[in-house]
C-alpha cells in the first residue's frame, strides 16, 4: 500500500509533496460561520485510492447539506452524527494525480483527472480511484471539477432510471440549477425535445442548453394540461406528486431527484416513497433516484469530448473565497454551477 508524504522529508518519486496544505475545514455541523480556511495534514489514500493535486473543487446542494447536517436523516447514514466525519468539505473535483494506491492500475502519476474524491475544497484529496476519469483535453480544470456530482445525477436520472427514448419529450424541472443543467443537455443529447422549468431571469440560460422550451415557475404551470411529458425529470420546487402526475402522459415515467426546503427532518423523502409505494397500482412509472458516484463517468466524459455536454460554469471562487462560493449557493443565487479554484499557493 501507498503512503503520502506527511513529513516535509518525504517524498514519492519526483514528486515531493509539502507536509500540510490549506483547506476549508468545518467545526461542527451549521452555516458558513463553521468553516474556515486553515492548514491541515495531507490525507492519506487507500489502496484503491489516489491522492490528487486539486486544481479546483465543484460544490453542490450535496456540499451545503453535509455542512448543515441536514436533512438529520443523513447524519444516520454515516455522515456523522454530531459533526460531519470528514472536517473537509467538497466532493467534486479537478488535478493531478500525485500519489497512486497500491491496487490502482488505471491512473499514474501526472495524470489529469476528474471525479469525485473526499474533502475537496484543499490543495489534496484522495479520491477512489473508481470514481475518477481522465480530464478531456479541451476541458480547463474549473469546468471539469464541476462534471462528476451533478452530471452523474442528470445522466443517471435521464438514461438509466428514465430510459428516455429518441423523441420522447422530457420535462426538467429545476432546470437552471447543478443537476439540471446536465439533465437539459443529456436528454437533448439522447434525442429527447426537452422543456425546463426555471426562474425568470435564468431562462435564457435554458434556452443556451439547448431546450426547446422555458417556462417560469412563478407564472406558469407545467401541469395546467397544455403539455404533457413522457418523462419528468423533478430536481427543485417540491411539487406535490399529484401535479406531477397531472403533467406526465398516461404511461409516462417520473424521476423525483430532490427538492430544498422538504424539512430539516427527513428532507422530503416521503415524496418519493410515496411515489414508489403508488407506482405499481397506477399506469406511469414514479421512481426516484439515489446517485451512484462511481456509475457512468466515462459515459459523461464521452458527452462532454463529443460535445453533446458543456458544464454550466457560471463563475469560479478561490479558495480564500470558498465560504462565499458556498453561500452564494445557498441563496439559490447559481445559474449551474460554481467552482472553487484552489490552484498551486
Ligand atoms: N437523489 C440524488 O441522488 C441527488 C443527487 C444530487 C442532488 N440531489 C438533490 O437534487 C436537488 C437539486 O440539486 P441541484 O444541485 O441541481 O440544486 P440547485 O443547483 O440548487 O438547483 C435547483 C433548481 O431548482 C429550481 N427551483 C427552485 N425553486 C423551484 C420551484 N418552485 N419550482 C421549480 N423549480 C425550482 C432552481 O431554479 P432557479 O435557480 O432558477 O430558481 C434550480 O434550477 C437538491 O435538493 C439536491 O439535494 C439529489
Amino acid at each position: 500500500m501507498a503512503t503520502v508524504a506527511n513529513t516535509p522529508e518525504s517524498s514519492h518519486g519526483a514528486d515531493r509533496l509539502p507536509a500540510t496544505m490549506r483547506a476549508v475545514v468545518q467545526r461542527g455541523y451549521g452555516g458558513t460561520d463553521r468553516l474556515r480556511v486553515d492548514e491541515v495534514p495531507l490525507p492519506s489514500p487507500g489502496p484503491e485510492e489516489v491522492l490528487v493535486r486539486v486544481e479546483s473543487a465543484g460544490i453542490d446542494r450535496g456540499t451545503v447539506h453535509l455542512m448543515t447536517g441536514e436533512p438529520y436523516v443523513m447524519r444516520l447514514m454515516g455522515f456523522g452524527f454530531r459533526g460531519p466525519r470528514q472536517p473537509v468539505p467538497g466532493l467534486d473535483l479537478a488535478g493531478t494525480v500525485v500519489e497512486v494506491g497500491g491496487d490502482v492500475t488505471r491512473f499514474g502519476v501526472g495524470d489529469q483527472v476528474l471525479g469525485i474524491g473526499s474533502g475537496t475544497l484543499a490543495e489534496y484529496a484522495s479520491a477512489p480511484a473508481r470514481k475518477l476519469a481522465r480530464r478531456p483535453a479541451h476541458l480547463g480544470p474549473e469546468a471539469a471539477s464541476v462534471v462528476a456530482v451533478s452530471g452523474l445525477t442528470a445522466l443517471q436520472a435521464v438514461r438509466d432510471v428514465g430510459r428516455v427514448e429518441p423523441g420522447q419529450r422530457v420535462l426538467v424541472v429545476g432546470a437552471s440549477g447543478g443537476v439540471g443543467t446536465f439533465a437539459v443537455q443529456v436528454a437533448r443529447a439522447l434525442g429527447a425535445s426537452v422543456t425546463g422549468v426555471a426562474s425568470a431571469q435564468k431562462l435564457d440560460l435554458v434556452h443556451r442548453l439547448g431546450a426547446d422550451r422555458a417556462i417560469d415557475y412563478a407564472t406558469e404551470d407545467f401541469a395546467d394540461g397544455s403539455a404533457s411529458y413522457d418523462l419528468i425529470v423533478d430536481t427543485g420546487g417540491n411539487s406535490r406528486l399529484r401535479r406531477l402526475r397531472r403533467a406526465l402522459t398516461p404511461t409516462g415515467t417520473l424521476v423525483i431527484v430532490g427538492g430544498e426546503n422538504g424539512g430539516r427532518l427527513i428532507g422530503g423523502v416521503d415524496r418519493q416513497l410515496r411515489a414508489l409505494a403508488l407506482s405499481p397500482f397506477v399506469g406511469q412509472r414514479l421512481t426516484s433516484l439515489v446517485s451512484k458516484e462511481d456509475q457512468g463517468l466515462e459515459d459523461l466524459v464521452g458527452l462532454i469530448e463529443a460535445g453533446a455536454v458543456t458544464p454550466a460554469l457560471e463563475r469560479t471562487f478561490s479558495l480564500e473565497e470558498a465560504i462565499a462560493g458556498i453561500r452564494h449557493l445557498q441563496r439559490g443565487d447559481v445559474r449551474g454551477k460554481v467552482a472553487i479554484r484552489v490552484g498551486p499557493r
